[in-house]
């Protein structure tokens, strides 16, 4: 009889990884591996990694000079590196870090459970395929009950964009759209299990087109066939691409109650030149217009987005465009970087910004999008909003959940409360949240 192995995942990156991570521990069961959130009791250490920004792959390289350390007290302990800086790097991380003892790239985790069979035996395999079936299929998932009520639920993944900045085409591969009705299932049993809120997970969400019952189905499709879910409360989606909002998704936003009034949709900057530049297939005319009528469709929604500033060719001029579009949109949210050059993609052969600049930029843009984001949460203060309970906050006796616009809540609730959605007065708002008391009624 095999004992019980501890798995420790630690999660780089976007939502996908973040739901990957924990397919990854379902696809592990099998193998005899039970999670641990201390990382000194592992069997096995995971780093599920992002190969975004620069910074991302360089933090993966000091953590494993960390873990090493690790080692030195537990020597059977093992090593391994997924993702999408696994899925760009493939074997170069083993011979730069020879304690590494797999390599698994973001489409192959269906490959784990034989991958580990093999590190038991000695071996280092590294697995970087495209594979053409879909890398969960196999895996059973357990029946527990979730600790949260809110989950994420991969629909489509991969992106054909080829943005002139973006690694996603080649950690991530082609786009591909799960059929529906494996997605419907995932989220009955999801429900099952106690979650009342989905969100949608895609790297274009809104360029879904899986295969249902009656041919292609849209995102809007999709949605208003997860609502018919009794005990889904609340859908969301992300991350969309402006030239996929298409009129079905937006009046959606309309006549979806389940779906929540919230919409991340980056725009990257506002010039239509570094536009043009980035490969984006849009101006900024017609992303404020795609703006406009979802705001006819749901005036109240909460926008999101990405930004990038100083990437090659911007000029003063240009980031000036950027900050006009921002002051147009009135972001609830965003969020904003330096352009960091990523080998392999056509931005990173350019004249690139002085880091000064792009420092300074991204300083007076970050000013512009907290003062707006400020000026929101403060728009909610004395209003009563419906808050999904979530999990214990920081503070004893109290819980955090989230509004409707994705705004993190506090509140004196007691802890039986997790997973319901009550009626609170927002009292305060700080930097990154707001704090409310319940309303009875
Ligand atoms: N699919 C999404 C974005 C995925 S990447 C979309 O099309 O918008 C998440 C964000 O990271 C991007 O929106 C972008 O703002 C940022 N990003 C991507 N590559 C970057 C790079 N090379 N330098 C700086 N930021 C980058
Ligand atoms: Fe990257 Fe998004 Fe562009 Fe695709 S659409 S290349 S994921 S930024
Ligand atoms: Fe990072 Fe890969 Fe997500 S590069 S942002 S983890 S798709």
């Amino acid at each position: 009889m095999s004992t019980e192995k501890k798995l420790f995942i630690k999660t780089y990156g976007c939502q996908m990884n973040v739901y990957d991570s924990e397919r990854i521990s379902e696809a592990l069961i099998p193998a005899g591996y039970s999670v641990t959130t201390d990382e000194t009791q592992a069997d096995l250490v995971l780093l599920n990694t992002c190969h975004i920004r620069e910074k991302a792959a360089e933090k993966i390289y000091s953590e494993l000079g960390r873990l090493k350390q690790l080692k030195l007290k537990k020597p059977d302990m093992k090593f391994g590196v997924a993702g999408c800086v696994a899925q760009a790097e493939g074997q170069e991380i083993i011979n730069r870090q020879p304690m590494v003892d797999f390599v698994v790239g973001s489409q192959a985790y269906h490959r784990l459970p034989d991958m580990v069979k093999s590190v038991d035996n000695g071996g280092k395999p590294v697995e970087i395929d495209f594979p053409t079936e879909d890398k969960f299929d196999h895996i059973t998932r357990p029946k527990t009950k979730r600790k949260l009520p809110s989950a994420f639920l991969t629909v489509q993944e991969g992106c054909d964009k080829f943005c002139a900045f973006c690694v996603v085409p080649y950690t991530r591969g082609a786009e591909v759209s799960r059929p529906a009705q494996k997605i419907i299932d995932e989220a009955k049993l999801l429900v099952d299990q106690g979650v009342v809120e989905i969100n949608l997970l895609g790297q274009n969400v809104n360029a879904y087109h899986g295969q249902g019952i009656d041919g292609e189905w849209s995102l809007a499709r999709l949605i208003r066939e997860l609502a018919k879910i009794e005990a889904l409360k609340r859908i969301r989606f992300t991350t969309s691409h402006p030239n996929d909002m298409d009129d079905d998704l937006i009046a959606a936003h309309g006549d979806t109650e389940k779906l929540m009034p919230y919409l991340h949709l980056p725009v990257q900057a506002g010039s239509d030149k570094i536009l043009k530049a980035m490969n984006r297939h849009h101006t900024a005319e017609e992303y404020l217009n795609v703006i406009e009528r979802i705001r006819a469709t749901r005036s109240d929604i909460a926008l999101s987005g990405d930004f990038i500033v100083g990437f090659p060719g911007e000029t003063e001029a240009d980031f000036q465009q950027t900050l006009d579009l921002c002051e147009a949109v009135r972001y609830g949210q965003a969020y904003s970087f330096k352009y960091s050059t990523r080998p392999g993609t056509p931005a990173a052969e350019w004249d690139q910004v002085e880091e000064a600049e792009k420092a300074d930029r991204l300083r007076r843009l970050q000013t512009m999008l907290t003062e707006h984001q400020m000026d929101f949460q403060l728009s909610m203060v004395g209003k009563t909003l419906p808050v999904l309970l979530e999990k214990p906050a920081r503070d004893p006796g109290q819980l955090v959940g989230k509004s409707e616009y994705l705004h993190a809540v506090h509140m004196d609730a007691a802890p039986e409360l997790v997973g319901t959605i009550v009626q609170a007065k927002v009292t305060r708002t700080e930097r990154n949240s707001l704090g409310a008391k319940i309303v009875n009624n």
